[in-house]
């Protein structure tokens, strides 16, 4: 059969993981995507930089961009990340050039999924982008397919690997934030810019995706109310122990229907969780998603929120639902037939 040929922006902790990934797995994959899927060409900023993978098999590319003008590409997968700027530039090219575009970076997706969607939908090509909401799990096939037939009015959870790696390591060895953050960044987990990550941004980009798929509504990344992590003390988690509970960053977006017509409300802030609570033994780099539908019940998904291998693998199987033929809507259904739902403010609950 013939190959998929894909071209692959940016080359660090989770485009080097894809390289490893379609190296390792390359005959699984094939055989269930019923073709291989080939890398024909690399781009990042730096050509020397040693990233643990051998890139000599493949085409360099010193610029992103000309990676959406290949001919030989059929898709192209962004791992660049940044909302604007070459991801977004890479992202239009690509995808107005007839390419199937894949990413992970959920900051460019809150804020302009709507228009890459419809972008795609008028080519005729897929928009994916599994790896963008907890990492490895595959929570956006889940709810968008698994789930589709509920209604979903609530769904909620610990979205970021990194501030859940902070709050979980300084409540069980009591060390300190910053110095538990830059293990974070060592391996792989944190944001290019670690702001995005304590300041709770980070969540709440990929809330906003969250609830646009759980719900089929416009995504609304600017009225999600964020608070971060950094304002958690060692003595919070400590006094929060003691009385029996954890503190974890929660993501939560329900359909809210006080109202004299439905509104949406998202919020991204720190929790008390009792110990008992499912959510309470998450720890480290995990993520966990609970989605509540009219007829499934509440759903639980737990997995690897960040890192190499996890988020390669979400990448990875949309490259095989690609390669497979399916070019389901990006966000479920057509982009112009999304709800548009304003905001509900928490005060008014
Ligand atoms: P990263 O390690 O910082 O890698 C970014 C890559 O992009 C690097 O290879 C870098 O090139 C390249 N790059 C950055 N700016 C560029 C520019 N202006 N022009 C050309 N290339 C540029 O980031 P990452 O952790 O792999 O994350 C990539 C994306 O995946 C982001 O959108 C992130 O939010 C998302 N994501 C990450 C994780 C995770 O666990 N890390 C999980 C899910 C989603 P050089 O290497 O040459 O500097
Ligand atoms: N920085 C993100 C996190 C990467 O820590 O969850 C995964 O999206």
């Amino acid at each position: 059969a013939e190959p998929l040929n894909i071209a692959l922006a940016g080359l660090g902790t989770v485009g080097a993981g894809v390289v490893r990934l379609i190296e390792t797995n390359a005959e699984l994959i094939a055989r269930r995507a019923r073709r291989p899927i080939r890398i024909a060409a690399v781009s990042a900023r730096d050509r020397s930089k040693d990233r643990g993978v051998d890139l000599s098999p493949y085409r360099w590319l010193d610029d992103p961009a000309e990676v959406a003008t290949q001919p030989d590409i059929d898709v192209v997968v962004e791992m660049v990340g940044g909302s604007d700027g070459p991801a977004l530039a890479l992202a239009r090219k690509a995808i107005s050039g007839g390419k199937s575009f894949v990413t992970a970076n959920k900051a460019m997706i809150a804020h302009h999924g709507l228009e890459l969607a419809a972008a795609a939908e008028a080519a005729g090509v897929a928009l994916k982008f599994e790896a963008a909401v907890a990492g490895g799990i595959p929570v956006i096939k889940g709810l968008s397919e698994g789930a589709a037939a509920n209604a979903i009015e609530r769904v909620y959870g610990i979205l970021n690997g990194t501030c859940n790696y902070i709050l979980s390591t300084m409540e069980d060895t009591g060390r300190d934030f910053a110095d538990v953050l830059g293990d974070a960044q060592r391996l792989g987990y944190a944001e290019a810019d670690p702001t995005f990550d304590v300041e709770g941004i980070d969540a709440a980009h990929k809330l906003a995706i969250l609830a646009g798929i759980a719900f089929g509504t416009r995504l609304r990344f600017d009225a999600v109310e964020t608070t971060g992590i950094t304002g958690v003390m060692a003595a919070d988690i400590a006094q929060a122990r003691a009385l029996g509970y954890v503190i974890r960053l929660i993501g939560t977006a329900e359909i809210d229907r006080g109202g004299a017509s439905p509104g949406l409300f998202q919020r991204v802030r720190p929790h008390l969780i009792h110990c008992d609570h499912p959510l309470a033994s998450v720890d480290g780099a995990t993520n966990a998603v609970v989605a509540e539908g009219n007829f499934m019940g509440r759903l639980l998904f737990q997995g690897a929120g960040a890192g190499a291998g996890p988020t390669a693998s979400a990448v990875v199987a949309d490259l095989i639902d690609i390669a497979r033929g399916e070019k389901g809507a990006a966000f479920s259904m057509p982009s112009h037939e999304l709800e548009s739902l304003e905001p509900a403010q928490s005060g008014h609950r």
